[in-house]
Parts: C-alpha cells; structure tokens; sequence
C-alpha cells in the first residue's frame, strides 16, 4: 500500500492556516500556495538519488553530491488548480519539464473526462508528480494516474495540500503503489463536495473567481 505523508513542518502547518482563513486575499493566498508549496518540494525531494562530482574549492579539491542527471523529474498539475502550486516548485527543481492535465466532470455520468493533455518528453524515464491542492473524491487524481500509467509511466507520485479521507481511501484502492503527500488530511468531505474544514474551492481563490 502506497504511503500518506503529511508534511507537518511547522512553516507549512503556520501557512496553511492562513490559506484556509477565508478573509485571506487572492493575492496573498497565492503567495502562501506558493510558498507550502516549495516547502512540500523540499519533503517530496528526499530521497531524489544523488552522484557524486568533483570541485575545487578556493581551498582545494573535492568530492561533493550533486542530485543525479539521470533522476529526471515531471510536474503534472491538474488543471486549473494545479497550476498554483507549479512555480513553488520550480523554485526548487527548475529542470524539472511541466506537463498538464485537464480533466471535467462529465455532468451524467459524474466519471472525469480528458480535455487537454500535455506530458513531459520521455515520460516513462521521469519521476512524475501529480499535483492539485484538493483531493476531495479522489475521482481527478484517480483520472491522471490512470492516464499516466496507460502511457507506461511507473514511478508517480500525489501531491496536495489539503485531502479528505474519502479521496484517500479512494486513492489508495485505485492505486495502492501511489504515495500520497499532504500538508493536511481534513475531516470529511461534505454533500456538497467541498473538504471539511478545508479552504473552500482552491481554483476560485487562486484566481479570484467565484
Ligand atoms: N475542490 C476544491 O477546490 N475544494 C474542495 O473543498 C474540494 C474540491
């Protein structure tokens, strides 16, 4: 079973209560995205392999690390939520190639449907990192990995802030090889479909719609 990690450092826990606060502005909401989202990079980046190079330093010659040409990696944002976390990080991992996923919900048969997709070049070479802020159903995350592995891709990773423990659940059953990272897992989901308590909708407060 693919594993949940919740990132609990403490900048990422202080930031995400003020993205969850709804007096937050777009501007400043998209600030603190980006910066969890750097933070969360950091964590998701553990354990990227490393090789190692010689340097000279003004003092002399040496042997340090440097992380491994052949580790190639991929950001898929779903699309359009996806997006406000994409800059965060590149900050961290500016080699990194970006692809996009846009997926609706098909209004009768409420199953996700491709719109637009775009993957990085030689994706089955890359580790690939799915990204949207909400995994609420689990149904668009779900919809990406399947995407993603019916074109050979294997080495996926989840990455969100906010989860409900249905999209988990969800998540965890459709793909038990998947490793799931979160800044938080929520209470529950609600009849409306939005995380409890959650942040609202991630899409509107990124870009000031409603
Ligand atoms: N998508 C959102 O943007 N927010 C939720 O709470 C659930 C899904």
């Amino acid at each position: 079973m693919g594993k949940v990690f919740v990132c609990d450092h403490p900048l990422i826990q202080h930031k995400l209560t003020y993205i969850r606060d709804k007096n937050t502005k777009t501007k400043d909401f998209r600030e603190l995205v980006d910066e969890v989202s750097s933070l969360m990079a950091y964590e998701i980046t553990r354990n990227v392999a490393l090789e190692q190079v010689e340097v000279e330093t003004p003092v002399t010659k040496t042997t340090c690390h440097i992380v491994s040409g052949s580790n190639k990696l991929g950001l898929i944002p779903i699309l359009r939520a996806g997006l406000g976390m994409v800059d965060g990080m590149l900050k961290l991992m500016p080699t990194a190639e970006v692809g996009h996923i846009g997926l609706y919900r098909d209004p009768q048969t409420l199953q996700p449907v491709e719109y637009y997709v775009k993957l990085p070049t030689d994706p089955t070479q890359r580790e690939l990192i799915v990204i949207d802020p909400m995994l609420a159903t689990g149904g668009s995350a779900i919809a990406a990995i399947d995407l993603l592995k019916k074109r050979q891709c294997t080495r996926i990773k989840l990455m969100c802030l906010i989860a409900a423990p249905e999209g988990v659940a969800a998540v965890q059953k459709a793909h038990p090889d998947i490793d799931i990272y979160v800044a938080a897992v929520d209470e529950y989901l609600n009849d409306h479909g939005y995380i409890v308590p959650g942040l609202g909708d991630a899409g509107d407060r990124l870009y000031g719609t409603n």
